[in-house]
């Protein structure tokens, strides 16, 4: 299912078709052990969202520039959130994507992973924002609740339940938030334009 503040029939819509049509399927034990790969995730490449709701790195080797995985671990298991920025290469599923949306929009998107371990008492990410480009979440596994423009249109009856598969579909300046996430879960964004 899609849910988008109104039907695109422009390019974030095919683009979102080609998202749709293209699953990116793998599970939380895959994550672990991509993480794991020392020299794959540099500063910045991996944040994880504090309760103040800062990009926090306090699991980072300076000595090596690599990420310290149990020390990643201690906060993901205790339910924060983790972006992975910038994270298409990491998956077969990921790399299609990313060659038919170049091919398609002529320019390469960017995508990131928001996954955690699921939690009812942190942060489960951003406050109520918008930005400037557009965004396809899709949820790879765990259901979340949204918001999408709740002062706008069709979805300011409060939060949207989003379940694996489903699209989040953001045109540019449009307020949204996960709201709530509280199982296992793992969301592809993909920021177009
Ligand atoms: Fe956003």
């Amino acid at each position: 299912m899609q849910i988008s503040t109104n039907m695109k029939t422009d390019i974030i819509g095919e683009a979102a078709k080609i998202i749709e049509d293209n699953p990116v399927v793998f599970d939380e034990d895959f994550l672990l052990e991509i993480l794991k790969v020392r020299f794959r995730w540099p500063k910045k490449s991996i944040e994880v969202i504090s309760n103040f709701g800062n990009g926090s790195e306090d699991f980072f080797d300076f000595r090596y520039q690599s990420l310290i995985f149990d020390k990643w671990y201690e906060l993901y298991s205790r339910g924060f959130t983790t972006m992975l920025n910038n994270c298409l290469d990491i998956h077969p599923d990921m790399r299609k994507l990313e060659t038919l949306l170049l091919h398609y929009i002529g320019e390469m998107p960017t995508g990131n992973l928001y996954m955690s371990s699921g939690t009812k008492v942190n942060r489960p990410s951003f406050d109520l924002h918008s930005h400037e480009y557009n965004v396809v979440s899709t949820s790879i596994y765990g259901n979340t609740k949204w918001l999408l423009d709740p002062q706008g249109g069709q979805f300011s009856n409060g939060p949207i339940d989003i379940k694996p598969g489903d699209q989040v579909i953001i045109p540019a300046g449009t307020p949204h938030a996960c709201i709530d996430a509280p199982e296992k879960r793992c969301s592809l964004t993909i920021c177009l334009g």
